[in-house]
């Protein structure tokens, strides 16, 4: 249990253990690529289980049955750089989604996002938003995402993080009430460059394989 009712850490035994290999300094770029894959297939099939459904006749090669489709129509948006290793996997859960791209850095001086791109259409047109991002700091990137995606018209969101910091989840909750946050992880704290301890460094770099963790 959590102060935050909003908060959602799953329990499941194989997203525990694929933290372990992805929190590895020793585990190389194709691995982690391939274990934030699986991660975020495995905290897709959570977020979405509320998500809605019609119902539909099937043919089975026997008779007619009443099976279901998906109602809701969903939006995946990948926080640029480190959220693209989770879109494929929330791709495969749901196909017919669309994804629309927010490029977010943070300055690594003040800690503030700062928004570089953004490919959303001029309004809303889905009725459930879920932001994917595999890490949750300072809540910064997280706050700002969801601003965008407020005054874009977004009705339902919900955050996935692979790993999320105390300060991020209370930042976002704060601001954010009614947004439910998805996680592997609820780590410790942040240390004073604002990495998540004890985390995995940073994301972007160990999927892209541009630097070393922090
Ligand atoms: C990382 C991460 C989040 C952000 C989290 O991105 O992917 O977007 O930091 O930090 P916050 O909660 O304090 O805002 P980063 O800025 O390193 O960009 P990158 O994905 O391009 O590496
Ligand atoms: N961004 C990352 O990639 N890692 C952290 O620990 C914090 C922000």
């Amino acid at each position: 249990m959590t102060d935050w009712p909003n908060l959602h850490v799953s329990q499941h035994p194989a997203v525990r253990h694929k933290l372990g290999i992805l929190r590895d300094a020793n585990t190389e770029p194709k691995k982690f690529r391939e274990v934030v894959r699986e991660l975020s297939w495995l905290l897709g099939y959570e977020a979405l289980a509320d998500a809605h459904t019609r119902p539909i006749d099937v043919p089975t090669p026997l008779e007619v049955m009443q099976g279901e489709e998906l109602a809701d129509r969903i939006g995946f948006v990948p926080i640029l750089r480190a959220g693209l290793g989770m879109v494929d996997a929330f791709l495969e859960l749901m196909p017919t989604a669309q994804v629309w791209h927010l490029g977010l850095f943070r300055d690594e001086r003040t800690l503030r996002p700062v928004e570089y791109y953004n490919k959303l259409p001029n309004s809303a047109t889905v009725d459930l938003s879920l932001i994917l991002d595999p890490m949750l700091a300072t809540g910064g990137s997280a706050t700002a995402a969801i601003e965008v995606l407020k005054r874009w018209g977004a009705v339902r969101i919900k955050l996935v993080n692979l790993i999320a910091a105390p300060e991020g989840v209370a930042a976002v909750s704060k601001a954010h009430p009614d947004v439910e946050i998805y996680c592997a992880a609820l780590d410790r704290q942040l240390n004073e460059k604002g990495y998540i301890m004890p985390g995995l460094g940073d994301a972007g770099d160990r999927q892209f394989g541009t630097g070393g963790a922090s």
